[in-house]
């Protein structure tokens, strides 16, 4: 899809389809105002025999309409304007989006991003308009063997700024919007595969293809063989009932002065979670694929990152590998030292995105990093606190949450903060080994975070538990490519702090 910002009245636009907000009950928003004074009231006239409510999800289609210079005119409801906030902003447009493709208009200008939400400029709505409409658009049918493709497909959208002064926002807005959509998009097509396709090595090929795409990106990958030299035996002990062996990835972005410490991101990359011998069950067992939606989500933001040329230094470190069951896996009650001397219990092989992370979390100290993020589906127990909506937030510097709600507030891809407390700690205690790998059923996302708290003392870190928010189970199952929106603010925000 194609996007440009235009300045200018509704009425002066030739255009396939004018696309204007109607609010409820029957108001019209300031654009269409503007266009049924154009065609003496066409517009209000409708609304008078209540063809069009302006509730949220309604839209109307009108063609030949008197003295208007576009093709068609597209309506939508946009619910009671003191209710317009970011997340009903989205809806309206991508019900735009799902109308625009029913009619026979490959082109149209949207006056939606002159509504009024609340607290948001210009800018903000652009690049929402954006990463909204390709959300609408986003669909995973490489494997199909036939795919249908719209009768005539939308293939450009004008976006209305109120004057010519924002023009430029405008456009920076749009850049935004499609490089943060270009690692949503990433995100999502790596996590929907199956992981008979996606397997670490997959994971692998991928981020050196990425780095081949944008040579400010270096690629390196760890084999077994290097993973054992270091003494990575937490990571080991997952993949060593897997038939696929394990990779651990690091893309460096280089793209500020050496000075300047680098933000590391460190992305879960459980390929496939059968749990190991503590298996699973099998209901949904297949959502386990999704089990590497961290470490996409950090390939996701890095390609963002690159496309936008942040000047910043990052590190992207994913440790890839299944994690299965198999006369060579890890067994219940197994110790094994992990990359920072620690060692470990595995009282349940299931809890084992922590041990991978762990090493991971460890091995980020090389880079003497600012802040270390690590992402991670890492726990069912954080569904059940959060539901499916924020992601689950901790961190070990107050400062650093901050900054992370905030940019998940920006960008339309919240977290809420847990907490993070000492008291926690004592349910990792084990009479065997420094600590164990699980804490009990007791607030599950928490006692996870604990453990990978253990081993990030001497960085400024956070954990983003994404088990809730990285796919939609049931009827529209799919990856949904969070958090990379947040994680590009937090990126944007930094380059903001720094360089103003
Ligand atoms: N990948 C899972 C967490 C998960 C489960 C995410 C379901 C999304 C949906 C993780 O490896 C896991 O199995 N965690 C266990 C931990 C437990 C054994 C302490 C869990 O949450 O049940
Ligand atoms: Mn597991
Ligand atoms: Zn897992």
């Amino acid at each position: 899809m194609e996007y440009s910002v235009k300045s200018g009245t509704p009425e002066k636009q030739r255009t396939a389809c004018l696309v204007l907000g109607v609010y409820e009950p029957r108001r019209l928003s300031t654009a269409a105002e503007h266009f049924d004074a154009a065609c003496d009231g066409h517009l209000s006239s409708i609304l008078r025999r209540g063809d069009m409510e302006g509730k949220l999800g309604q839209s109307l289609l009108l063609v030949h309409t008197p003295n208007a210079l576009c093709d068609r005119v597209l309506l939508i409801g946009c619910g009671r304007e003191r209710d317009l906030d970011d997340r009903r902003f989205r809806r309206i447009v991508a019900d735009a989006t799902h109308a625009l493709d029913n009619t026979g208009a490959t082109e149209a200008v949207s006056y939606l991003t002159d509504l009024n939400v609340k607290g948001r400029d210009s800018a903000w709505k652009i690049r929402q308009t954006v990463e909204a409409i390709q959300e609408a658009q986003y669909r995973f049918d490489e494997l199909k063997s036939k795919t249908q493709q719209p009768r005539r497909p939308l293939r450009k959208i004008i976006l209305s700024v109120p004057s010519r002064r924002e023009l430029a926002n405008g456009e920076r807005a749009v850049q935004e919007g499609l490089a943060i959509d270009g690692g949503i998009k990433l995100a999502k097509d790596l996590a929907n595969l199956p992981a008979n396709i996606c397997t670490p090595t997959y994971l692998a090929d991928q981020a050196r293809q990425l780095a081949a795409e944008f040579p400010v990106l270096q690629f390196q990958a760890l084999t077994e063989s290097e993973l054992q030299n270091l003494g990575m035996g937490a990571l080991l002990a997952v993949s060593k009932g897997s038939a696929q062996p394990p990779r651990l990835i690091v893309l460096e972005y280089k793209n500020a002065a050496k000075q300047h410490k680098p933000i590391v991101l460190v992305g879960k990359g459980v390929t496939f979670d059968t749990g190991g011998i503590s298996l699973k069950p099998a209901d949904k067992m297949d959502e386990m694929k999704y089990d590497m939606c961290g470490a996409a989500s950090v390939l996701g933001a890095l390609r963002a990152c690159a496309e936008l040329q942040l000047p910043l230094n990052v590190v992207g470190i994913i440790p890839a590998v299944e994690n299965m069951p198999s006369a060579q896996a890890t067994r219940p009650g197994d110790i094994v030292t992990s990359l920072s001397g620690q060692t470990v219990e595995i009282l349940n092989t299931d809890a084992e995105g922590r041990l991978i992370l762990c090493d991971a979390l460890t091995y980020s100290e090389r880079y003497d990093p600012a802040i270390v993020i690590d992402i991670a589906t890492l726990t069912g127990a954080c569904i059940i606190a959060l539901g499916r909506h924020p992601h689950g937030l901790f961190s070990n510097h107050p400062p650093l949450a901050n900054d992370l709600l905030n940019a998940g507030r920006a960008a339309a891809d919240r977290a809420w903060e847990l907490p993070l407390w000492e008291e926690y700690q004592e349910s990792l205690e084990s009479n065997f080994a420094d600590m164990a790998n699980v804490g009990g059923r007791e607030g599950g996302a928490i006692t996870a975070a604990c453990f990978l708290a253990r081993f990030t003392r001497k960085v400024h870190w956070a954990h983003l538990d994404i088990a809730g928010t990285a796919w939609r189970t049931g009827k529209n199952k799919g990856a949904t490519g969070r958090p990379v929106p947040l994680l590009t603010q937090y990126l944007l925000d930094r380059v903001a702090a720094e360089y103003h």
